[in-house]
């Protein structure tokens, strides 16, 4: 797939035996003209930092560029965040870092900018007042002109810790109680100097040049053959490495939900076998399925993944994190036994709807324990993937999918047309 349009993708090459890609749709869509030469990151960029947003954008700094997610092309990054060219003079971004801060929700999800010697705070693209100020006012000890800096949240980190790079030095910071911090230094002889470094899904990913190297946030040990070319994972680049859209009628979709913030997420590969020299994805930093999933749905705020016998459940936020506990069995979680070919919960309602086979498994995720309040065959069969929505019913499979109603004319026994899926609504070539 190249994401073309309106497509987020989640996707990290680890191994070519993967078929499924993550994607999320966003909904909205940038609406800025551009006029004359942007740089293009598919030619190789080192980027001067790269931080998440609020909501889980990763936004790519460059002098004065920023490029926002995945694909699509540069804007200047003053139109987002307009204060930072305010001060005459000073530099492009140095680092940048989303604080991840639970326990203070004043600073939580803010995203922090260092440029020369100040720091600048923004929430939702507005600067914070008392901004810009001295990066040692704000951080004591942190050096000013850094190359780098990262969010650790406790757990992948010892404590909430803020990793500050520069040369050959990692610095952390713990946050919160700002005047009685403490900072360690360590030297990181494995990594080479990042010009930014990001955080996905629990991962850490130091770049430099136009490569990166994934390494541990706490050892800075480096596992595994990097350094990797970013144009082949953290951006797409339509004739980079041969990547070819694939035709919409290869396209099957493994899996699709959408949660309460209209964000769509669907896992897909393709069923044609020519189209082997596809490069293949999987999920980054959602490592416990890396073999791609079975069916996924979204409830309350949470994703569940269903692969094998086996219930994943992910925090919604910008964060994927797996909840504790899991993956548990399906039995356990909802009651069931065997494949699950797809499930999907409608708006505001508490009950999953599991498809296995030709079977149609009602479980209301309020009871304890769970247990299937109604069985219904279904007129077809053979679904890889299901999704309820304000417009009602999408059942996949293959290239097509059918659209109902709602329950009813779901479990009906009148026959629906089948539809192609199309490249609008999933970026892929008609
Ligand atoms: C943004 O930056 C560009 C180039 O550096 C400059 O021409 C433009 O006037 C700036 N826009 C604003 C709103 O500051
Ligand atoms: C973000 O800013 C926009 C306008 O700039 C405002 O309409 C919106 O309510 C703000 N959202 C939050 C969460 O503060
Ligand atoms: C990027 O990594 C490759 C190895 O994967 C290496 O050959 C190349 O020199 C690196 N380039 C830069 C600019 O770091
Ligand atoms: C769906 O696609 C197939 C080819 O993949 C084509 O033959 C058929 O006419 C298409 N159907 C519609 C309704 O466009």
């Amino acid at each position: 797939f190249t994401c073309r349009g309106k497509w987020y993708v989640l996707c990290l090459q680890l191994t070519d035996l993967h078929i499924s890609h993550l994607y999320i749709h966003k909904s909205s869509t940038m609406s800025h003209v551009f006029y004359g030469a942007l740089p293009d990151r598919c030619q190789g960029i080192e980027f001067d930092a790269i931080a998440l947003d609020e909501k889980g954008n990763a936004l790519f700094f460059k002098d004065e560029y920023l490029w926002n997610g995945y694909h699509g092309p540069a804007q200047l990054s003053n139109e987002s965040f307009k204060e930072l060219d305010d001060i005459h003079g000073i530099g492009h971004v140095d680092a940048a870092f989303r604080m991840h801060n639970i326990d203070n929700p004043d600073d939580h999800d803010h995203i922090y900018f260092f440029l020369d010697d100040k720091v600048f705070s923004y929430y939702n693209q507005s600067l914070e007042d008392g901004y810009p100020k001295d990066i040692q006012q704000d951080f004591p000890q942190v050096p000013s002109h850094l190359d780098a800096a990262v969010e650790c949240p406790k757990g992948e980190c010892v404590t909430d810790s803020v990793l500050f790079f520069k040369g050959m030095f990692k610095r952390s910071f713990k946050r919160g109680i700002k005047d009685k911090n403490w900072m360690k230094v360590k030297t990181w002889p494995n990594l080479p100097v990042c010009t930014s470094v990001l955080r996905w899904l629990e991962h850490y990913y130091c770049f430099h040049g136009h490569n990166f190297t994934r390494f541990h946030p706490i050892t800075g040990e480096v596992n595994g053959p990097y350094p990797k070319d970013a144009r082949h994972y953290f951006m797409r680049c339509a004739d980079f490495g041969g990547y070819q859209t694939p035709k919409c009628s290869d396209v099957k979709i493994d899996a699709i939900t959408s949660d309460d913030a209209g964000k769509t997420y669907f896992f897909a590969g393709t069923t044609s076998s020519s189209t082997s020299s596809q490069k293949t994805f999987t999920i980054l930093g959602w490592k416990e399925v890396t073999n791609g999933v079975d069916a996924v749905f979204s409830y309350t705020g949470k994703l569940y993944m269903i692969k094998d016998d086996q219930v994943y459940i992910y925090k919604g936020d910008a964060h994927y994190s797996l909840i504790e506990g899991y993956p548990k069995t399906l039995r356990e979680e909802l009651g069931i036994e065997g494949h699950v070919d797809a499930a999907f919960v409608c708006p505001s309602e508490h009950t999953v709807h599991v498809i296995q086979g030709q079977n149609i498994r009602n479980i209301d995720l309020i009871a304890t324990p769970r247990v299937v309040t109604q069985d219904v065959p279904l007129m077809l069969s053979g679904i890889d993937a299901a999704m309820c929505g304000s417009d009602g019913i999408k059942m996949y499979k293959g290239s097509q999918f059918y659209h109902y109603e709602n329950m009813v004319t779901l479990t009906s026994r009148i026959a629906q047309m089948p539809q192609n899926i199309t490249g609008s609504m999933f970026g892929c070539r008609d």
